[in-house]
């Protein structure tokens, strides 16, 4: 499948969830996101998205400025605003859409909001070790550290005096030291030199390595598709495009229309 045609039609053709998997097509996907509705209050953001992520994968969730990213980010996250009233998620085989957000942590998910977070009034060591006040515990700093030398050299310091870029990857970190499955990332590189981005996409290629699945929704689309294997274009809170992220990197049509670039 490439775009689908008439997203704004009730009976706009649903993604091909077979169409990516190795395996049989009854085995569900390690990640899964089916149709999703979400409200604040009265207004009807998410409205309907579904995907599938295989385990380590990378996947870019694009759109425009209002598109409803950050909303299915916080409803998959399960954060009580937006409010889901309809859909499934599911992570390795357990249903996230009956969790709250407390739960859905301890089921591997963590969201890094775009505005990072960072604790004032505590080091950067010590928002490491708050994270890990509640089981399950992630990472050990010195596997962070040795990750994020940065980090390691600045533990002493208070992570608000931090750079951007050192704060954005404190926050990465934060979500490391956590039992994590599923990283969701909400504009990482928004503010930062293209050399902090460079430093930053190297990281999360290494957590790739390791195994974690990543959703990253940048406005830098390029530079989110040059990172991930695949992507979900997303307008006015329905899936218009499921694909590899090649396939969008090649479609300046796609590009023009719901991603500006
Ligand atoms: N807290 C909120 N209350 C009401 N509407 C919201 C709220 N947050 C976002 N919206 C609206 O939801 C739509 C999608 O927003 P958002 O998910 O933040 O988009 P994106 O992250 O793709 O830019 C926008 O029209 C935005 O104005
Ligand atoms: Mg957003």
């Amino acid at each position: 499948m490439a775009l689908i045609e008439d997203s704004k039609s009730k009976t706009y053709e649903k993604p091909d969830f077979s169409r990516h998997a190795n395996q049989a097509a009854t085995a569900p996907a390690y990640f899964s996101v089916w149709d999703l509705h979400a409200y604040y209050g009265e207004s009807y953001i998410v409205q309907g998205v579904s995907f599938n992520v295989h385990e380590g994968e990378i996947l870019a969730l694009l759109g425009r400025n209002g598109a409803g990213k950050t909303s299915t980010l916080r409803a998959i996250a399960r954060l009580d605003s937006p409010q889901m009233t309809h859909g499934e998620i599911w992570l390795d085989h357990k249903h996230l859409h009956t969790m709250n957000s407390h739960q859905a942590a301890v089921a591997g998910i963590q969201l890094v909001p775009e505005d990072r977070r960072i604790i004032a009034g505590l080091t950067v060591e010590e928002n490491l070790q708050l994270a890990q006040i509640v089981e399950p515990v992630g990472w050990s700093l010195d596997r962070i550290y040795e990750l994020f030398p940065r980090l390691g050299e600045r533990r002493k310091q208070e992570g608000v005096t931090l750079s951007g870029g050192e704060q954005q990857m404190l926050s990465i970190a934060r979500a490391l030291a956590r039992d994590i499955k599923v990283l969701l990332l909400d504009e990482p590189y928004e503010g930062l030199a293209p050399v902090i981005v460079d430093e930053i996409e190297k990281t999360l290629n290494i957590i790739k390595q390791q195994g974690i699945t990543t959703v990253i929704v940048e406005q830098n689309a390029v530079r989110a598709l040059m990172l991930a294997d695949r992507a979900v274009i997303l307008d006015t809170g329905t899936v218009v495009f499921d694909g590899t992220a090649q396939e969008v990197l090649d479609n300046e049509a796609l590009r023009a229309e719901y991603l500006a670039i």
